[in-house]
This record gives C-alpha cells, sequence and structure tokens, in this order.
C-alpha cells in the first residue's frame, strides 16, 4: 500500500488536509524529529528500519503545502497494525482536527486489524473516542550500568554461550518474535536481527542446542542513552544475563572510542503481563520508571504464546 495516491479531506473548521505517504529521506527524516522534539528519545537506527519496510505507512498530512501532522503505521503479516509515532507538532496546529482526520483515515485504512498504539495517562479518553480500549500498562525503566551485578553478564557464566544473531535463522528469529509478541514480521525481523551493523545478539545453552534469548542494543538520539529492544529471554537469568552483557559491550566501546565526559544510561520499554521484567529492572538493576502508559487495542489484542518472556521493547514498533 505504500505510495498511494493522495487523499484530501475537509476539516470541521473548513482546512483542506492532504495526506500521503511520505516518499523522500528528508520526509521520513519528519518521525525522528518531531519524536524528539516531543523529547520521547528515538532511535535513529529503528526509525530507519520503519522506513524501508515496503508494507508501513509513514503517513504526512500537509496543510496549503506545509506538513502539519506525521503518523507512522507498522503494519505486520497476521493483519495487525501498530502506530506511533503520531503528532501535531506545532502547538498552534493542535486542535484544529489534523490528528483526528490522520487518525481516522489510517482507521479506515485497516477496517479488519486489530490496531494498537501506546499512550501516555492524558491522552486515553482521546483514543477511546475511536473505539480502542485499554488492555494493560507499560513502563519506560531507565538506568545505568548495575557494575555490582557484572558477574552474571554472559560473560561470565558458563552455562551460556552468547553469540551474533546474524548467524540464528531467519525464520527461528520471525518465530520467536511471533510467539512472544504475537506479530508476524518477517521483514522487520531480518532488518533489526539479520543486519550485520545492528547490534543483536542470542544468548544459547553452552553447547549451542537451544536459543534461550534474543535482545538488541542501539543508541538513541540523545547522547549517551541506549535503548535495549527488543529483549526475549526465557527465564529472568537470561535476561540479565543478556541485559548486562549488551550494556557491558556498550561501556567498553565507549572507553575506546570516545571521551569519557559522556554519561552512558540505558532504558527500556516493559510491560505489566510480566511481573519478571519489572522485578528485574525496578528491584534487581535498580533502575526507575520514568514514563507510564497504557497499550491500547481496536479490534482485539494479538494473542501471544509466551508474553512473560518479553522483558523489553520499543514502543513504537512494539516489539
Ligand atoms: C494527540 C494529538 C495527535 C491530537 O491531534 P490534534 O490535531 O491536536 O487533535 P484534534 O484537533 O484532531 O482533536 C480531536 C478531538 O480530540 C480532542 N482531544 C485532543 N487531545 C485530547 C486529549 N489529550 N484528551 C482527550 N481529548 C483530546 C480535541 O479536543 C478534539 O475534540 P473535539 O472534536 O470535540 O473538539 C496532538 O495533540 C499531538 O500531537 N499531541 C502531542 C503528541 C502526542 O501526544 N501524540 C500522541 C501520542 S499517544
Amino acid at each position: 500500500m505504500a505510495g498511494s495516491p493522495e487523499f484530501t479531506t475537509t476539516t470541521t473548521k473548513g482546512d483542506i488536509l492532504t495526506i500521503r505517504d511520505a516518499c523522500t529521506p528528508e520526509e521520513h527524516d519528519i518521525f525522528l524529529q518531531w519524536s524528539d522534539a516531543c523529547q520521547w528519545d528515538p532511535c535513529p537506527s529503528d526509525y530507519a528500519i520503519y522506513g524501508q519496510i515496503p508494507t508501513n505507512r509513514m503517513l504526512l498530512g500537509f496543510v496549503q503545502g506545509r506538513i502539519v501532522a506525521c503518523l507512522a503505521v507498522h503494519v505486520f503479516e497476521n493483519r495487525v497494525v501498530f502506530f506511533g509515532p503520531y503528532i501535531v507538532l506545532n502547538p498552534m496546529d493542535r486542535g484544529k482536527g489534523y490528528g483526528h482526520c490522520m487518525l481516522q483515515y489510517m482507521l479506515d485504512q485497516f477496517p479488519d486489524y486489530d490496531i494498537g498504539c501506546d499512550t501516555e495517562l492524558d491522552r486515553i479518553e482521546y483514543y477511546h473516542r475511536y473505539g480502542m480500549e485499554t488492555y494493560y500498562t507499560v513502563y519506560c525503566v531507565r538506568g545505568d550500568l548495575p557494575t555490582p551485578l557484572m558477574s552474571q553478564a554472559a560473560r561470565h557464566l558458563s552455562e551460556y554461550q552468547l553469540v551474533s544473531a546474524t548467524e540464528i535463522s531467519l525464520d527461528f528469529i520471525v518465530n520467536m518474535d511471533y510467539e512472544v509478541t504475537g506479530f508476524r514480521r518477517t521483514d522487520f525481523c531480518q532488518k533489526k536481527f539479520h543486519d550485520p551493523s545492528q547490534s543483536a545478539f542470542a544468548l544459547c545453552s553452552a553447547d549451542q542446542k537451544e536459543i534461550l534469548g534474543l535482545a538488541c542494543i542501539a543508541p538513541t538520539i540523545s547522547p549517551g542513552l541506549y535503548l535495549i529492544s527488543p529483549l526475549y529471554a526465557k527465564s529472568p537469568r537470561v535476561a540479565r544475563a543478556l541485559a548486562l552483557e549488551l550494556m557491558q559491550r556498550v561501556v567498553d566501546q565507549h572507553n575506546v572510542t570516545s571521551d569519557m565526559n559522556t554519561y552512558l544510561n540505558f532504558t527500556l520499554y516493559c510491560q505489566e503481563t510480566n511481573p519478571d521484567a519489572l522485578d528485574l529492572f525496578l528491584n534487581v538493576f535498580g533502575w526507575k520508571s520514568v514514563g507510564v502508559y497504557k497499550r491500547l487495542w481496536k479490534g482485539g489484542i494479538p494473542t501471544a504464546q509466551y508474553p512473560q518472556r518479553l522483558y523489553g521493547y520499543n514502543n513504537s514498533e512494539c516489539g
């Protein structure tokens, strides 16, 4: 559907709003820049992936040739859509119906899909108007490397072996992703886990017969802030070993390549459906919750077989 024709509508205030897909690198950059302006600490490498997936819609709204709104729509293979970022950036442009027209256009495009988003608490009523229902709470947690725990990183534990995710078959990764999130998304997994430029790793049993966890870490747009996303693990012990290992790698790299003035810290999103994740990051790592969101769905919620294996994700693409 990418590259669909322009759609034009008139807002209740009489403005003519044109909606079309972003089609230049500069237009794709709007999503990153506006998310940054909202202080959502976006991850440039993830936003680059969203723009490369042909089924995704990166929608822009124009009034008199000026961009007033953006709405990214992540379209998965099993008739599931997750949307965000969704922004009318300029305060002068808010409340004029632009956001409504963008959202309604998107909902009309996907009438029989399960459609999800994460929202801040003061916007829940807004989405309820569109038939979206609240399912559960999502926490953004943040902190620095819990140095006293480093003896439990993968490199120190003989029962595990860390391998690059590029060595794991794509089919295996797609199925694991589907079982944990309920989203079937080959393109996303290929670009996130099979691209050698991504820091994506699998944690295997020592004999490499079983894959116990999968995780990726990448810099956000905020200097020194890294996002762990996604992080799947079969147990809290695996999640801890994998997260510590990835963070230590960032610290090691930082010590080699940069001046020491940037303070490093780490963040991820975890959901209340996995109490082990909250316990790991808040109690064991001693991190703080810096944001509370609600996960909303319209139509239904995709069923994951092992949602309790999801320890961290990026709330833009929800995985
Ligand atoms: C949320 C946002 C996209 C809405 O777009 P908008 O163009 O300002 O909204 P609209 O003018 O289309 O508003 C539609 C209706 O929703 C209402 N509304 C807007 N924000 C609301 C909120 N936070 N809670 C409840 N209702 C809200 C408006 O009052 C309007 O009601 P009306 O039709 O009865 O007058 C926009 O305000 C925005 O970008 N905010 C900052 C970024 C953000 O929060 N994005 C969403 C992430 S979850």
